[in-house]
């Protein structure tokens, strides 16, 4: 029988957990599965040892779920690696692009380890394993919360004996998972909601949500001479967004530094996966922002936004970064995120252990060590002296 381990999360702040009580369950319907629960692993979340016990997990320390299982379970990478026997297969939201130093140590380690950032997000075999698409659609919910939280006046239009309040304009940068959800949960509070992203398909996401489209009206061909507009098919096979030249980057910061101060409220999430964030708000558009507005940045999108961090500037402007947003709605988060883990285990593992001849492409596409070694064929180029260099 092959036992999973469960471990409590080590990053600062992190209040998820990989396995719920309900993900216990589900694992161990099949009978293949015996799971292991560090003790306290839930509580951040509010799941108690207790509720694990009855959904049929045992319950250890940290020393003796490293020591007996088979296959580690984390959001985020543990801080103590050092301590992982080697053999473990270890399958969490890894950030191998983001952090190569991490996956040298599994490798190191003797450690399998699957990352779900870089799940193949089209196949629809992957889709019920998609942590990405959970986690961001958990965050880009309590975005929009925080945000009227923050903001001083109501979203809604409200008609009263005191008076009718017009609604809050809301601004939501980056429309992909956390976006529309951002849009989708401000409208639902009842404000005026736009949004924008750079990808074309992305537009009719947007108008979905019931939101306005924001068109930048640069009108200026874009750096590859194809006349495009900013706003109109800037993406890339895969579905995802590319990475703007310098010229179009500057053009998009200049039309929003425009637009951003007629909101009440701005929202930004853009992403490019394996790139920089791209700068979408200005100090020049915060500085002509009116004051009580609210920025929540989601993205690394935000000058001067610090990560978990609330400042208000001069002429009050609250700016609050915000990268790791679905760990503040815990439950819902580990609940998405147990379903998540509990497919990846099922599916690429059907009889509890990774097949060893595979031509699986989504396990070929998470795989990031295996038997010491890095064997993902983008951190393999990444980590090769020379790109080191030529990265510099
Ligand atoms: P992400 O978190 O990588 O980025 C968020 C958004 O920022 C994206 O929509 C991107 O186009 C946008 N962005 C990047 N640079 C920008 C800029 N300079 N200005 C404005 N916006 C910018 O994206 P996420 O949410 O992970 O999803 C990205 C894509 O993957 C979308 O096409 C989405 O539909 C697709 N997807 C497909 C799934 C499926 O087929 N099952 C599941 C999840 C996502």
């Amino acid at each position: 029988m092959t036992t999973v381990g469960v471990l409590r999360e080590t990053a600062l702040r992190e209040r998820r957990v990989a396995l719920t009580p309900d993900g216990v369950a589900r694992l161990r319907r099949g009978g293949e599965f015996r799971v292991l629960v560090e003790a306290g692993a839930g509580r951040p979340a509010w799941f108690d040892d207790r509720a694990y016990a009855e959904a049929g997990a045992e319950i250890g320390s940290r020393h003796q779920v490293y020591d007996e299982s088979d296959v580690l379970v984390v959001v985020r990478p543990p801080d103590d690696v050092a301590a992982m026997p080697p053999g473990r297969i270890l399958i969490g939201l890894l950030d191998p692009l983001g952090d190569p130093a991490l996956t040298e140590l599994l490798a190191g380690q003797g450690v399998t380890a699957i990352s779900l950032d870089l799940l193949p997000r089209t196949l629809s075999r992957a889709q019920p394993m998609d942590a990405l698409t959970s986690q961001a659609n958990v965050a880009g919910y309590k975005a929009a919360l925080l945000a009227a939280e923050a903001y001083g006046g109501f979203f809604p239009m409200l008609v009263t004996a005191a008076g009718t309040t017009r609604p809050a304009q809301v601004l939501v940068l980056g429309a992909g998972v956390a976006g529309l959800q951002a849009l989708a949960t401000a409208r639902r509070l009842g404000a005026l909601v736009t949004g924008f992203d750079v990808r074309e398909a992305a537009r009719a996401d947007i108008a979905s949500t019931g939101a306005a489209v924001l068109d930048l009206g640069t009108g200026q061909s874009s750096d590859d001479g194809s006349g495009r507009q900013l706003g109109s098919g800037q993406s890339s096979d895969d579905g995802y967004a590319r990475q703007l030249g310098d010229d179009q980057a500057a053009r998009q910061l200049a039309a929003l530094t425009e637009a951003v101060p007629r909101f009440d409220v701005v929202i930004t999430t853009a992403k490019v996966p394996g790139g920089r964030s791209p700068l979408l708000v200005s100090d020049e558009a915060l500085a002509a922002m009116k004051p009580g507005s609210v920025v929540i940045d989601l993205g690394g999108n935000v000058a001067g936004a610090a990560a978990d961090t609330r400042t208000v500037t001069d002429h009050g402007v609250t700016v609050i970064g915000a990268p790791n947003l679905a760990s503040t709605v815990p439950v819902a988060a580990s609940t998405a995120y147990a379903r998540n883990v509990v497919a990846v285990v099922g599916g690429l593992m059907p009889e509890g252990r990774l097949p060893s001849d595979s031509t699986d492409e989504v396990l070929a596409a998470v795989l990031v060590t295996h038997e010491g070694e890095v064997v993902h064929p983008r951190l393999r180029v990444q980590n090769e002296p020379d790109h080191q260099e030529e990265t510099r």
